[in-house]
């Protein structure tokens, strides 16, 4: 890679770079946010913003002993994109991110994530997210009955929108309720807490089958437990409603036709349930904190709203008329995208523009950095501006739809990605028709990346109702 120009920080024994990454971060996050700037790429990410600047728009970096290309030229990426050997091979994830999610979509390859993709695909996109939507209505209404008794007081947002998405997914893929998922969720969260801080940690989980850390016992006392409570799950609703047509109803009939094990089942409902909560919410706690600022966005989206659905609920075929709350949505998803890369490893030696990448390489594109791109966005790239997005995606990234990634590309991109867009706009769509927010004086602002990009000390908005 030196030879074509690349360059980067240097190799250390063992470690690589993940050490000094850790430090940057750390000595990054002793700085508060004086006001809420959006401006966050070089404190969430201070070894790229140091590194882009003294190495070039690509450099090599080590994660322990593997070689990490990082890259932002967008010529590159748009290679990565269209070339399929390499936009179908995600890398092997560390061990507690493969007890955590199994063999389930996100982690598997080959045949298996073919046949896996398919029934996700067919449950989670056309015609079914037209069935769902009376349940997503459902599960808002149910979070909007508990808000009647905050109207001029302050709702600490993120985690109500971490208990809705549990619910809408919980009823729309698994014919269940939050409540009744709740135990499972709960685990799932220790379990990415610990994936989460382990993840500058090469040797993480390596010589666990000799010696075993507190992490590594915690995370196979979760994961017996995870595994048991699902089948539990999977049972009680066997028997109550047989094979429904839901997601989890569809990977039962496939496992009666002998295409998937129990054991397949157990890990795509534990891939569900995590890839399903953590990263609608995310979206919507960031739209609500921008909205409770930018007040007159907010009432622009309520006229939309009243205008489409007057005080009905949102009915499905009025959803993609909401133009304004989908600008505001890609804007959200631009300052504040939950997942900060995409991944892929090349298998083979392969041509990317003109780089020859040798094998075994991983290829990371950080989103967050190219997001906040002053040559790809303009100068005001840190700002909250909807508008950019008015006439699409490819107006608003000037022909190169490819450095717009929330929901990644290619063929492994985000299969929940209109199932999670529906859930954001049907909820904001009834948030706007009951009431009117405003930032609470007790909101800090403090993103911070635990495997995603979360507000670290909530997100809360004082709530009044609407005149
Ligand atoms: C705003 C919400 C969401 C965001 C920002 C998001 C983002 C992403 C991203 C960045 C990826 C990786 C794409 C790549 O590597 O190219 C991904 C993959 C995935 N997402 Fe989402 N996601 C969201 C919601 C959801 C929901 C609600 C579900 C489930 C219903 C879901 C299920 C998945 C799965 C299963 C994959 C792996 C797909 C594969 O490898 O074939 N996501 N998502």
């Amino acid at each position: 890679m030196a030879s074509q120009g690349i360059k980067g920080p240097p190799y250390r024994f063992i470690h690589g770079n993940t050490k000094e990454i850790a430090a940057m971060k750390d000595q990054a996050n002793t700085r508060t946010f004086t006001d809420i700037s959006h401006d966050i790429y070089p404190r969430i990410q201070p070894h790229f913003f140091t590194w882009f600047q003294l190495y070039g728009k690509n450099f090599l970096n080590w994660y322990g002993p593997q070689a990490e290309l990082v890259i932002t030229e967008p010529e590159i990426i748009r290679e990565i994109v269209s070339n399929r050997s390499v936009s179908l091979a995600r890398p092997d994830l560390g061990s507690y991110h493969k007890k955590m999610l199994g063999d389930g979509l996100v982690t598997s390859s080959g045949k298996k994530w073919a046949s896996q993709r398919k029934l996700a695909n067919h449950a989670f996109n056309g015609e079914s997210l037209k069935n769902m939507t009376p349940m997503m209505v459902a599960s808002v209404d149910l979070m909007l009955l508990r808000w009647k008794e905050l109207v001029g007081s302050e709702v600490e947002v993120h985690e109500e929108f971490r208990m809705l998405t549990a619910e809408v997914i919980s009823r729309t893929a698994f014919g269940s309720s939050y409540l009744q998922g709740k135990e499972i969720f709960e685990m799932l969260k220790k379990m990415s807490t610990i994936a989460g801080r382990n993840y500058y940690n090469p040797q993480a989980g390596l010589l666990s089958k000799i010696f075993k850390t507190r992490d590594d016992l915690k995370s196979d006392e979760l994961q017996n437990k995870i595994h048991n409570l699902i089948m539990e799950t999977i049972d009680e609703r066997h028997k109550m409603m047989g094979d429904a047509d839901d997601f989890l109803g569809q990977l039962l009939m496939a496992k009666s036709n002998n295409q998937l094990s129990m054991q397949d089942i157990i890990d795509e409902c534990k891939t569900f349930y995590v890839s399903g909560d953590g990263t609608t919410s995310l979206v919507l706690s960031w739209a609500l904190l921008l909205l409770s600022i930018h007040t007159e966005w907010q009432e622009r989206a309520r006229q939309e709203v009243f205008q489409i659905f007057g005080k009905e609920s949102p009915r499905f075929e009025g959803l993609a008329n909401l133009k304004t709350i989908g600008m505001i949505i890609h804007e959200t998803l631009r300052l504040y995208p939950p997942g900060t890369a995409i991944i892929r490893k090349s298998q083979q030696e392969v041509k990317l523009g003109n780089l020859t990448v040798p094998a075994n390489i991983i290829l990371h594109v950080p989103v967050l950095a190219i997001h906040h791109d002053r040559k790809i966005w303009g100068e005001d790239a840190h700002l909250f501006k909807p508008e950019r997005f008015s006439q699409g995606i490819s107006e608003a990234t000037k022909n190169s739809p490819w450095t717009y990634m929330p929901f990644g590309f290619g063929p492994r991109n985000c299969v929940g990605s209109n199932f999670a867009t529906n859930t954001a706009k049907i909820t904001l769509a009834m948030i706007l028709q009951q009431y009117h927010f405003t930032p609470s004086p007790n909101y800090v602002h403090s993103p911070v990346h635990l495997m995603m990009l979360v507000p670290n000390n909530g997100v809360q908005v004082t709530l009044h109702a609407l005149k």
